[in-house]
Protein backbone atom coordinates (compact mmCIF):
# COMPACT_ATOMS: atom_id res chain seq x y z
CA UNK A 1 0.00 0.00 0.00
CA UNK A 2 0.79 3.38 -0.71
CA UNK A 3 0.91 6.44 1.48
CA UNK A 4 0.30 9.57 0.56
CA UNK A 5 3.27 11.60 1.09
CA UNK A 6 2.68 15.27 1.63
CA UNK A 7 6.64 16.46 1.99
CA UNK A 8 6.99 14.99 -1.58
CA UNK A 9 4.14 16.94 -2.57
CA UNK A 10 5.65 20.34 -0.37
CA UNK A 11 9.29 19.72 -1.97
CA UNK A 12 7.22 19.33 -6.11
CA UNK A 13 4.97 22.67 -5.00
CA UNK A 14 8.11 24.33 -4.51
CA UNK A 15 9.88 23.59 -7.69
CA UNK A 16 7.07 23.89 -9.43
CA UNK A 17 7.92 27.60 -10.70
CA UNK A 18 11.18 26.46 -12.19
CA UNK A 19 9.08 23.44 -14.10
CA UNK A 20 6.69 25.81 -15.57
CA UNK A 21 9.76 28.31 -16.00
CA UNK A 22 11.68 24.99 -18.00
CA UNK A 23 8.64 24.45 -19.67
CA UNK A 24 8.10 27.78 -21.25
CA UNK A 25 11.88 28.34 -22.10
CA UNK A 26 11.21 24.98 -24.28
CA UNK A 27 8.00 25.98 -25.67
CA UNK A 28 9.29 29.34 -26.74
CA UNK A 29 12.48 27.79 -28.29
CA UNK A 30 11.11 24.56 -30.19
CA UNK A 31 13.39 22.41 -32.29
CA UNK A 32 12.71 19.52 -34.89
CA UNK A 33 13.53 15.49 -34.51
CA UNK A 34 17.38 15.04 -34.19
CA UNK A 35 17.97 18.96 -34.49
CA UNK A 36 17.41 19.50 -30.26
CA UNK A 37 21.10 20.67 -30.10
CA UNK A 38 19.64 24.13 -28.23
CA UNK A 39 17.23 22.03 -25.80
CA UNK A 40 19.90 19.09 -25.06
CA UNK A 41 22.54 21.86 -24.45
CA UNK A 42 19.84 23.61 -21.74
CA UNK A 43 19.13 19.71 -20.36
CA UNK A 44 22.92 18.84 -19.96
CA UNK A 45 23.39 22.27 -18.09
CA UNK A 46 20.32 21.91 -15.65
CA UNK A 47 21.76 18.26 -15.26
CA UNK A 48 25.45 19.59 -14.40
CA UNK A 49 23.75 21.98 -11.99
CA UNK A 50 22.23 19.50 -10.10
CA UNK A 51 25.23 17.54 -9.32
CA UNK A 52 24.03 14.41 -12.37
CA UNK A 53 26.65 12.38 -12.67
CA UNK A 54 27.90 10.93 -15.84
CA UNK A 55 26.29 13.18 -17.88
CA UNK A 56 26.24 12.29 -21.74
CA UNK A 57 25.66 14.36 -24.95
CA UNK A 58 25.33 13.25 -28.26
CA UNK A 59 23.59 9.65 -28.34
CA UNK A 60 21.65 9.67 -31.62
CA UNK A 61 23.07 13.30 -32.24
CA UNK A 62 21.18 15.06 -29.85
CA UNK A 63 20.07 12.44 -27.04
CA UNK A 64 21.53 13.13 -23.27
CA UNK A 65 21.54 10.45 -20.74
CA UNK A 66 23.13 11.43 -17.03
CA UNK A 67 23.09 8.94 -13.77
CA UNK A 68 21.86 9.55 -10.35
CA UNK A 69 23.28 6.96 -8.10
CA UNK A 70 20.99 6.40 -4.81
CA UNK A 71 23.38 6.48 -1.51
CA UNK A 72 21.52 3.85 0.35
CA UNK A 73 23.15 1.14 1.32
CA UNK A 74 22.48 -2.01 -0.63
CA UNK A 75 22.04 -2.79 -4.34
CA UNK A 76 18.84 -1.68 -6.52
CA UNK A 77 17.98 -1.98 -9.66
CA UNK A 78 19.22 0.68 -12.75
CA UNK A 79 15.53 2.46 -13.39
CA UNK A 80 15.27 4.67 -16.57
CA UNK A 81 12.65 7.61 -17.17
CA UNK A 82 12.62 8.90 -20.66
CA UNK A 83 11.47 12.22 -21.94
CA UNK A 84 11.28 12.99 -25.26
CA UNK A 85 12.31 16.70 -26.64
CA UNK A 86 11.56 17.13 -30.50
CA UNK A 87 8.92 19.26 -31.40
CA UNK A 88 6.67 19.91 -35.25
CA UNK A 89 6.75 21.41 -37.89
CA UNK A 90 3.46 23.50 -37.38
CA UNK A 91 2.70 27.35 -36.78
CA UNK A 92 1.64 28.54 -33.50
CA UNK A 93 -1.30 30.15 -33.14
CA UNK A 94 -1.52 30.43 -29.24
CA UNK A 95 -1.01 34.01 -28.38
CA UNK A 96 0.76 33.61 -25.17
CA UNK A 97 3.93 35.08 -23.63
CA UNK A 98 5.73 31.63 -24.39
CA UNK A 99 4.63 31.45 -28.13
CA UNK A 100 7.18 30.00 -30.36
CA UNK A 101 9.76 32.22 -31.35
CA UNK A 102 10.36 30.09 -34.49
CA UNK A 103 7.73 30.44 -36.79
CA UNK A 104 6.40 27.07 -38.60
CA UNK A 105 7.94 25.02 -35.19
CA UNK A 106 5.89 24.40 -32.32
CA UNK A 107 5.73 22.22 -29.31
CA UNK A 108 2.30 20.79 -29.94
CA UNK A 109 2.46 17.43 -28.06
CA UNK A 110 3.52 18.44 -25.10
CA UNK A 111 7.38 17.21 -25.29
CA UNK A 112 8.73 20.22 -23.69
CA UNK A 113 6.54 19.35 -20.67
CA UNK A 114 8.15 15.93 -20.79
CA UNK A 115 11.23 17.27 -20.86
CA UNK A 116 10.76 19.77 -17.97
CA UNK A 117 8.81 17.82 -16.36
CA UNK A 118 12.01 15.25 -16.00
CA UNK A 119 14.31 18.01 -15.21
CA UNK A 120 11.95 18.21 -11.90
CA UNK A 121 11.96 14.12 -11.23
CA UNK A 122 15.71 14.94 -11.37
CA UNK A 123 15.86 17.90 -8.97
CA UNK A 124 13.48 15.50 -6.50
CA UNK A 125 16.02 12.22 -6.81
CA UNK A 126 18.85 14.18 -6.36
CA UNK A 127 17.16 15.43 -2.97
CA UNK A 128 16.16 12.14 -1.81
CA UNK A 129 19.30 10.25 -3.15
CA UNK A 130 19.65 8.46 0.79
CA UNK A 131 16.61 6.81 0.20
CA UNK A 132 16.96 4.94 -2.32
CA UNK A 133 19.82 1.84 -3.37
CA UNK A 134 19.61 1.87 -6.98
CA UNK A 135 20.52 4.20 -10.07
CA UNK A 136 18.09 6.39 -11.86
CA UNK A 137 19.62 6.58 -15.81
CA UNK A 138 17.58 10.15 -17.41
CA UNK A 139 17.19 9.93 -20.91
CA UNK A 140 15.80 12.38 -23.25
CA UNK A 141 15.51 11.61 -26.39
CA UNK A 142 15.19 13.42 -29.56
CA UNK A 143 13.04 13.02 -32.77
CA UNK A 144 9.66 10.81 -31.51
CA UNK A 145 7.94 12.39 -34.01
CA UNK A 146 8.48 9.89 -36.35
CA UNK A 147 12.24 10.13 -36.21
CA UNK A 148 12.53 6.82 -33.77
CA UNK A 149 14.84 8.87 -31.81
CA UNK A 150 14.32 6.10 -29.29
CA UNK A 151 15.21 3.21 -31.77
CA UNK A 152 18.70 4.86 -32.20
CA UNK A 153 19.84 5.83 -28.79
CA UNK A 154 19.45 2.29 -28.22
CA UNK A 155 21.29 1.31 -30.96
CA UNK A 156 23.48 3.71 -29.61
CA UNK A 157 23.67 1.68 -26.40
CA UNK A 158 21.75 3.57 -24.32
CA UNK A 159 20.21 0.96 -22.02
CA UNK A 160 23.50 -0.61 -21.17
CA UNK A 161 26.41 1.30 -19.36
CA UNK A 162 25.03 0.62 -16.68
CA UNK A 163 22.84 -1.94 -17.89
CA UNK A 164 19.13 -0.76 -17.05
CA UNK A 165 16.54 -2.99 -15.99
CA UNK A 166 13.60 -1.35 -15.85
CA UNK A 167 11.80 2.01 -18.18
CA UNK A 168 9.82 4.26 -17.89
CA UNK A 169 7.71 7.20 -19.73
CA UNK A 170 4.98 9.19 -18.94
CA UNK A 171 2.56 11.64 -21.99
CA UNK A 172 0.73 14.52 -21.30
CA UNK A 173 -2.84 13.84 -22.87
CA UNK A 174 -5.08 16.62 -24.04
CA UNK A 175 -8.12 13.71 -24.44
CA UNK A 176 -8.09 13.72 -20.39
CA UNK A 177 -8.39 16.77 -17.95
CA UNK A 178 -5.90 17.35 -15.22
CA UNK A 179 -5.69 15.32 -12.33
CA UNK A 180 -6.60 12.21 -14.72
CA UNK A 181 -4.20 9.37 -15.34
CA UNK A 182 -4.25 6.37 -17.83
CA UNK A 183 -2.13 3.59 -17.48
CA UNK A 184 -2.75 0.17 -19.42
CA UNK A 185 -1.08 -2.90 -18.87
CA UNK A 186 -0.02 -5.42 -21.95
CA UNK A 187 -0.46 -3.62 -25.40
CA UNK A 188 -1.58 0.14 -25.15
CA UNK A 189 -0.68 1.47 -28.47
CA UNK A 190 -0.53 0.35 -31.96
CA UNK A 191 2.18 -0.27 -34.13
CA UNK A 192 1.89 1.78 -37.48
CA UNK A 193 3.56 0.83 -40.81
CA UNK A 194 3.31 2.46 -43.77
CA UNK A 195 3.28 0.58 -47.57
CA UNK A 196 2.75 1.93 -51.14
CA UNK A 197 1.60 0.12 -54.04
CA UNK A 198 2.86 1.75 -57.61
CA UNK A 199 0.37 -0.13 -59.95
CA UNK A 200 2.05 -0.79 -63.36
CA UNK A 201 -1.16 -0.97 -66.20
CA UNK A 202 -0.77 0.89 -70.23
CA UNK A 203 -2.11 3.82 -70.68
CA UNK A 204 -3.75 5.29 -73.85
CA UNK A 205 -7.06 7.18 -75.28
CA UNK A 206 -9.94 7.75 -72.66
CA UNK A 207 -12.00 6.45 -75.24
CA UNK A 208 -9.89 3.25 -75.88
CA UNK A 209 -9.91 1.23 -72.88
CA UNK A 210 -10.08 -1.82 -74.51
CA UNK A 211 -6.34 -0.91 -76.03
CA UNK A 212 -5.17 -0.26 -72.39
CA UNK A 213 -4.90 -1.57 -68.84
CA UNK A 214 -6.45 0.73 -66.63
CA UNK A 215 -4.48 1.04 -63.48
CA UNK A 216 -7.43 3.67 -61.69
CA UNK A 217 -9.87 0.63 -62.02
CA UNK A 218 -7.14 -1.75 -60.94
CA UNK A 219 -6.52 0.63 -58.10
CA UNK A 220 -10.09 0.80 -57.51
CA UNK A 221 -10.26 -3.20 -57.04
CA UNK A 222 -7.23 -3.25 -54.81
CA UNK A 223 -8.70 -0.83 -52.38
CA UNK A 224 -12.03 -2.62 -51.73
CA UNK A 225 -10.04 -5.90 -51.62
CA UNK A 226 -7.73 -4.72 -48.83
CA UNK A 227 -10.92 -3.80 -46.78
CA UNK A 228 -11.41 -7.83 -46.81
CA UNK A 229 -8.44 -8.15 -44.49
CA UNK A 230 -9.39 -6.58 -41.26
CA UNK A 231 -12.62 -7.68 -42.17
CA UNK A 232 -12.21 -11.43 -43.38
CA UNK A 233 -8.89 -12.51 -41.75
CA UNK A 234 -8.01 -11.15 -38.34
CA UNK A 235 -9.83 -12.69 -35.81
CA UNK A 236 -12.95 -9.90 -34.46
CA UNK A 237 -11.19 -9.71 -30.86
CA UNK A 238 -8.37 -8.32 -32.25
CA UNK A 239 -7.71 -4.96 -33.60
CA UNK A 240 -6.48 -3.78 -36.99
CA UNK A 241 -6.84 -0.82 -39.35
CA UNK A 242 -5.95 -0.85 -43.19
CA UNK A 243 -6.15 2.82 -44.62
CA UNK A 244 -5.54 4.05 -47.84
CA UNK A 245 -4.70 7.01 -47.26
CA UNK A 246 -3.53 8.58 -50.65
CA UNK A 247 -4.90 7.43 -54.59
CA UNK A 248 -2.86 9.16 -57.07
CA UNK A 249 -3.42 9.03 -60.70
CA UNK A 250 -3.92 10.66 -63.71
CA UNK A 251 -3.88 14.41 -65.35
CA UNK A 252 -7.17 14.04 -67.88
CA UNK A 253 -10.89 13.46 -67.95
CA UNK A 254 -10.10 11.56 -71.06
CA UNK A 255 -6.39 9.85 -70.39
CA UNK A 256 -5.82 6.47 -69.23
CA UNK A 257 -2.38 6.69 -67.09
CA UNK A 258 -0.21 4.12 -67.32
CA UNK A 259 0.15 4.31 -63.37
CA UNK A 260 -1.96 4.49 -59.88
CA UNK A 261 -0.17 4.43 -56.55
CA UNK A 262 -1.75 3.93 -53.52
CA UNK A 263 -0.07 4.91 -50.19
CA UNK A 264 -1.72 3.71 -46.80
CA UNK A 265 -1.27 2.97 -42.85
CA UNK A 266 -1.20 -0.59 -41.03
CA UNK A 267 -1.96 -0.49 -37.24
CA UNK A 268 -1.99 -3.63 -34.99
CA UNK A 269 -1.47 -4.53 -31.56
CA UNK A 270 0.13 -8.16 -31.35
CA UNK A 271 2.97 -9.11 -33.59
CA UNK A 272 1.30 -11.81 -35.15
CA UNK A 273 -1.53 -8.97 -37.11
CA UNK A 274 1.01 -7.13 -37.81
CA UNK A 275 2.91 -9.36 -39.61
CA UNK A 276 -0.43 -11.14 -41.68
CA UNK A 277 -1.53 -7.59 -42.82
CA UNK A 278 1.80 -6.23 -43.97
CA UNK A 279 2.18 -9.67 -46.19
CA UNK A 280 -1.51 -9.54 -47.36
CA UNK A 281 -1.52 -5.69 -48.37
CA UNK A 282 1.08 -6.82 -50.89
CA UNK A 283 -0.16 -10.39 -51.78
CA UNK A 284 -3.97 -9.11 -52.62
CA UNK A 285 -2.31 -5.88 -54.52
CA UNK A 286 -0.62 -8.57 -56.58
CA UNK A 287 -3.23 -11.17 -57.34
CA UNK A 288 -6.25 -8.70 -58.25
CA UNK A 289 -3.31 -6.79 -60.40
CA UNK A 290 -2.62 -9.86 -61.93
CA UNK A 291 -6.05 -10.79 -62.41
CA UNK A 292 -6.66 -7.92 -64.97
CA UNK A 293 -3.67 -7.57 -66.27
CA UNK A 294 -1.74 -5.22 -64.43
CA UNK A 295 1.09 -5.61 -61.97
CA UNK A 296 2.69 -4.11 -58.99
CA UNK A 297 5.49 -2.93 -56.92
CA UNK A 298 4.44 -3.05 -53.21
CA UNK A 299 6.93 -1.39 -50.75
CA UNK A 300 6.55 -2.08 -46.83
CA UNK A 301 8.19 0.27 -44.61
CA UNK A 302 7.51 -0.85 -40.97
CA UNK A 303 7.09 1.85 -37.83
CA UNK A 304 7.04 1.84 -34.80
CA UNK A 305 5.94 -1.34 -32.89
CA UNK A 306 3.22 -1.62 -30.13
CA UNK A 307 4.25 0.16 -27.03
CA UNK A 308 3.19 -2.74 -25.09
CA UNK A 309 3.69 -2.38 -20.73
CA UNK A 310 4.55 -4.88 -18.80
CA UNK A 311 1.08 -6.03 -16.59
CA UNK A 312 2.68 -5.38 -13.08
CA UNK A 313 4.24 -2.17 -13.69
CA UNK A 314 1.35 -0.65 -14.99
CA UNK A 315 -0.64 -1.79 -11.99
CA UNK A 316 2.04 -0.45 -9.73
CA UNK A 317 1.56 3.08 -11.57
CA UNK A 318 -2.18 3.06 -11.19
CA UNK A 319 -2.18 1.85 -7.60
CA UNK A 320 0.74 4.65 -7.07
CA UNK A 321 -1.42 7.53 -9.29
CA UNK A 322 -4.54 6.45 -7.10
CA UNK A 323 -2.97 7.43 -3.92
CA UNK A 324 -1.67 10.89 -5.61
CA UNK A 325 -4.45 11.83 -7.44
CA UNK A 326 -8.00 9.54 -6.15
CA UNK A 327 -8.54 6.45 -6.92
CA UNK A 328 -11.28 7.75 -9.33
CA UNK A 329 -9.64 9.04 -11.58
CA UNK A 330 -6.94 6.82 -12.37
CA UNK A 331 -8.16 4.04 -14.99
CA UNK A 332 -6.49 1.53 -18.22
CA UNK A 333 -7.55 4.17 -20.43
CA UNK A 334 -9.00 3.15 -23.89
CA UNK A 335 -6.49 1.19 -26.22
CA UNK A 336 -4.44 3.95 -28.27
CA UNK A 337 -4.38 3.36 -32.31
CA UNK A 338 -1.35 6.24 -32.55
CA UNK A 339 1.82 5.02 -31.74
CA UNK A 340 5.08 5.95 -29.83
CA UNK A 341 8.59 4.95 -30.09
CA UNK A 342 8.83 4.39 -26.10
CA UNK A 343 7.55 1.16 -27.48
CA UNK A 344 11.50 0.29 -28.37
CA UNK A 345 12.24 0.51 -24.95
CA UNK A 346 9.63 -1.75 -23.44
CA UNK A 347 10.98 -4.27 -26.39
CA UNK A 348 13.34 -4.57 -24.14
CA UNK A 349 12.77 -3.93 -20.98
CA UNK A 350 10.13 -4.09 -18.47
CA UNK A 351 7.95 -0.66 -17.72
CA UNK A 352 5.29 0.85 -18.16
CA UNK A 353 4.11 4.40 -20.04
CA UNK A 354 1.36 6.07 -19.17
CA UNK A 355 -0.91 9.09 -19.61
CA UNK A 356 -1.48 12.48 -17.99
CA UNK A 357 -4.77 14.20 -18.17
CA UNK A 358 -3.71 18.04 -19.07
CA UNK A 359 -6.78 19.80 -20.20
CA UNK A 360 -8.59 22.06 -18.37
CA UNK A 361 -11.60 22.75 -20.46
CA UNK A 362 -12.41 26.22 -17.76
CA UNK A 363 -8.73 27.58 -18.89
CA UNK A 364 -10.27 26.92 -22.70
CA UNK A 365 -6.89 24.31 -23.11
CA UNK A 366 -9.10 21.82 -25.22
CA UNK A 367 -7.12 21.51 -28.11
CA UNK A 368 -5.71 18.46 -29.42
CA UNK A 369 -2.15 17.29 -29.72
CA UNK A 370 -0.70 18.31 -32.78
CA UNK A 371 -2.98 21.63 -33.70
CA UNK A 372 -1.91 24.91 -33.77
CA UNK A 373 -3.50 26.16 -30.69
CA UNK A 374 -2.31 23.03 -28.67
CA UNK A 375 -1.39 24.36 -24.85
CA UNK A 376 -1.14 22.09 -21.97
CA UNK A 377 -2.35 23.64 -18.28
CA UNK A 378 0.99 23.28 -16.63
CA UNK A 379 -0.60 22.50 -13.16
CA UNK A 380 -1.25 18.77 -14.31
CA UNK A 381 3.17 18.34 -14.50
CA UNK A 382 3.42 18.24 -10.41
CA UNK A 383 1.29 15.00 -10.30
CA UNK A 384 3.22 13.98 -13.34
CA UNK A 385 6.36 14.61 -11.03
CA UNK A 386 4.47 12.99 -8.11
CA UNK A 387 3.50 9.60 -9.54
CA UNK A 388 6.76 9.35 -11.38
CA UNK A 389 9.21 10.16 -8.13
CA UNK A 390 7.24 7.45 -6.43
CA UNK A 391 7.03 4.84 -9.09
CA UNK A 392 10.90 5.08 -9.16
CA UNK A 393 11.50 5.19 -5.45
CA UNK A 394 9.07 1.98 -4.52
CA UNK A 395 10.70 0.10 -7.95
CA UNK A 396 14.09 1.07 -6.21
CA UNK A 397 13.46 -0.76 -3.00
CA UNK A 398 10.13 -3.02 -3.68
CA UNK A 399 8.61 -1.62 -0.97
NI1 LIG B 1 4.03 13.07 -28.40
Amino acid sequence: MVVANPTLRGEIDEIMPGVIADRRHLHENPELGFQEFKTAKFVAERLEAMGVEDIRTGIAITGVTGLIHGAKPGTGPVVLVRADMDALPILEENDVEYRSKTDGTMHACGHDAHTSMLLGIARILMNRRNEFSGTVKLLFQPAEEGGGGARVMIDEGALEDPHVDYVFGQHVAQQSPIGMLECRGGPAMAAADRFSIVIQGKGGHGAQPHLCIDPISVGAQIVTALQTIVGREIDPVDKAVVTVGAFNAGEASNVIPDTAELRGTLRSFSPEVREHIGRRVGEIAAGVAQSMGATVAYEYNPGYPSTVNDPGMATLVREIASDVLGEENVSEGPLHMGAEDFSYFLEQRPGAFYFLGSANEARGLTWGHHHPRFDIDEASMAGGIEVMVQTVLRVMDGS
